[in-house]
């Protein structure tokens, strides 16, 4: 089916489809209902319209090859991620255009243009060369989100020097590994920065680290809670360094489109923290051609991307993608939920914020909250919402739209991972009508699959598991390897295809994303996974979030529920929730207890622990809350689960 034909079609999904406001439309970055099989017909040189976003050195031979171990995106073409992400629009005219505005927890402000951009660039790596950092190196960036950041990792790129961030909440432990395993022997990090109002140092946890890391390690230090802090003889001055390289010239490195740009670490809330690297052409040409068309991002935008730049959402589009096109992002010291006043009203009104991007946890927690009334806190500059994360249940996508979004932005639900690089499943706003809790069909060019344990396309409606069944540009140097060793080639792309780990299920052309696969419930020989029932639970007046687990221990299903404002009396929102789940779709899988808790345990990038929430129900301890980010909510579970037992 081409895009465009499902409009007004209801879904069995339950929802309908909603077409984009004609306002929208008018100006909307991609607008020709032909792109999906334009896309299709063209593969793979349809990806010449991403690639066509940057500027290169070198133009590349080819769009796709297989080289021996891997599939490599724009062979023989050259690329300076700096000089796209900066250096270009300055020299086309947009010097004073800001690049990047930084809001600190206590409000402060701060903000580059273009040109100060490549100014501060300049001089870190400048200043990082003088240290050693050349090509190839991987330099380690342990920093929360302030402006010395998304600096150094411009920096980092335009010395062909690879950065590996490592979230700024992680153990010493956690950074030791991540360093020691991608081989780093540089670090940049921070004396401390300010969380929910309150300073967290950062130095001791950095100090740590290095101790353990057998590797000399060369350091510098950004000063963050102190303007010129101590730096005895372990840390070089990153502002030290800065004002003595001020003003200099610094040549980019162009490099190959299939060196590695950066490594990062995906968050992993089960087992090992596993590397992804991400190759330069490929990465930053589907980062910037995602950003334009689903987030649909214009050079005079104001975009917020509330993603910490720990994560790859960050990198991908608080970052990389933004700054290729040019516009304004802005980089706010602390998450969306927790602004100063504690909420993102304030930020979006005063910045007149054209493109806001969050996770769904951040919206239901300002659901909870409950919005200001718009005469308040005016957030009519809103032109496109996203969201990215977690599964979107249609309760929060509609308070979303109609809050933030005035009742008519469009809405994207974006379903990515951190080794897909950027965005595979979503709408296009302005052509894809928007189906509340469903991220959509693929971006043009891609190809997806639900597919059965062995790999086997299941039918329409049928749940299984998402596959990606077509090499795509954005894909990490895993996965180009793997996609390689199982014989896609350029004109056999399908030899291979792509599990995701995620549980989907597709309606006509739509996928709706259910969760990891391992969160399922088992029930009569069939598999369902948690997010249907939570989507159901959801969407009960006075729940804001859900999160559902099977216990085995007592062959039960338990169901925590975090509620609203007008707090509901527990044992009618038991009935009705098992009334619920059991008309909406089985006895079978009610929940057997429903425990309400002030909020569901995250990860610090804002899912929902549901393993955490397993071993309380379970009674087996709960062990270490360190990928946390709200610790504190635990011992109440825990609390409040033995209560109801
Ligand atoms: C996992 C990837 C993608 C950047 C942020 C996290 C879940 C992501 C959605 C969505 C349902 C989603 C998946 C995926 N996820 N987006 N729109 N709907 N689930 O990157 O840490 O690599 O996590 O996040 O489970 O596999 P990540």
């Amino acid at each position: 089916m081409s895009r465009g034909d499902s409009e007004g079609e209801r879904s069995s999904r339950s929802e309908e489809r909603y077409p984009p406001p004609d306002w929208f439309v008018e100006t909307a970055n991609v607008t020709d209902p032909d792109i999906g099989t334009r896309f299709e017909r063209e593969w793979p040189d349809c990806w010449t319209n991403a690639a066509d976003l940057l500027d290169w050195e070198q133009p590349y031979d080819e769009v796709l090859t297989a080289a021996d171990d891997r599939l490599t995106w724009f062979p023989g073409g050259q690329v300076k991620p700096s000089v796209n992400c900066v250096d270009r629009h300055v020299s086309a005219g947009r010097k004073n255009a800001i690049a990047l505005r930084w809001i600190g927890a206590a409000g402060e402000r701060r903000s580059l243009t273009y040109l100060d951009l490549q100014y501060e660039v300049e001089a870190v790596a400048a200043g990082l060369r003088s240290l050693g950092v050349g090509p190839g190196d991987v330099v380690t960036l342990f920093m929360p989100n302030v402006p010395e950041l998304p600096v150094t990792m411009l920096a980092c790129a335009r010395l062909g020097a690879l950065h590996n961030v490592v979230y700024a909440g992680f153990s010493a432990d956690e950074l030791a590994d991540r360093m020691a395993s991608a081989d780093s022997e540089y670090l940049v990090t921070c004396d401390g920065y300010y969380r929910r109002g309150s300073a967290v140092g950062q130095r001791n946890t950095a100090d740590s680290a290095r101790l353990r890391i057998d590797a000399d390690v060369t350091a510098v230090l950004v000063g963050r809670l102190d303007d010129d802090p101590k730096l005895g003889r372990d840390y070089h001055g990153y502002g030290a360094l800065r004002n003595e390289f001020a003003g200099a010239t610094v040549e980019p490195v162009a490099r190959e489109a299939d060196a590695p740009l950066f490594v990062l670490y995906t968050s992993g809330t089960t087992g090992e923290p596993d590397q992804v690297t991400h190759s330069t052409g490929g990465y930053l040409s589907y980062a910037a051609w995602t950003s334009m068309a689903v987030l649909d991002i214009k050079p005079g935008d104001t975009y917020w991307c509330a993603a910490d730049i720990g994560w790859i959402t960050g990198h991908t589009y608080g970052v990389y993608g933004p700054l290729a096109l040019g516009t304004t992002t802005l980089l706010h010291e602390s998450p969306a939920d927790h602004q100063a006043g504690g909420h993102p009203w304030a930020s979006i009104e005063r910045e007149s914020v054209d493109v806001f991007y969050t996770a769904p946890t951040a919206v239901r927690s300002m659901r909870q909250r409950g919005a200001p009334p718009t005469d308040e806190h005016d957030r009519s500059s809103i032109r496109l919402l996203g969201t990215v994360g977690e599964p979107m249940d249609p309760t929060t996508w509609h308070w979303y739209r109609e809050e933030l979004g005035g009742g008519e932005a469009p809405v994207v639900d974006t379903w990515w991972q951190t080794e897909t690089g950027g965005i595979v499943v979503a709408t296009l706003p302005a052509l894809d009508p928007m189906q509340p809790g469903t991220a959509g069909p693929g971006v043009p060019g891609i190809s997806t699959s639900v597919v059965d344990a062995d790999g086997d396309p299941v039918d329409g409606g049928e749940e299984g598991t998402l596959a990606v069944s077509r090499p795509w540009p954005g894909m990490c140097r895993r996965l180009a390897a793997e996609a390689r060793e199982a014989g896609a080639e350029p004109d056999s792309p399908k030899a291979w295809q792509y599990l995701t780990g995620d549980r989907a299920v597709r309606d006509d052309d739509y996928v709706t994303l259910l969760g990891r696969d391992a969160d399922t419930i088992e029930t009569d020989g069939n598999a369902v996974g948690t997010a249907v029932v939570e989507r159901i639970i959801s969407s009960l007046n006075g729940v804001t979030e859900a999160g559902v687990v099977p216990v085995p221990e007592g062959k039960e299903v338990v169901a925590y529920v975090s509620c609203d404002r007008s707090r509901p009396d527990v044992t009618v929102l038991a009935e009705r929730v098992r009334a619920q789940v059991a008309e909406q779709l089985s006895p079978s899988v009610c929940p057997d207890r429903i425990i309400v808790v002030p909020e569901l345990p995250k990860t610090h990038s804002g899912k929902v622990m549901r393993r955490l929430l397993a071993d309380v129900a379970g009674d087996r301890g709960y062990g270490d809350t360190s990928a946390l980010r709200n610790p504190e909510v635990v011992g109440e579970i825990e609390t409040v689960t033995r209560e109801q037992e």
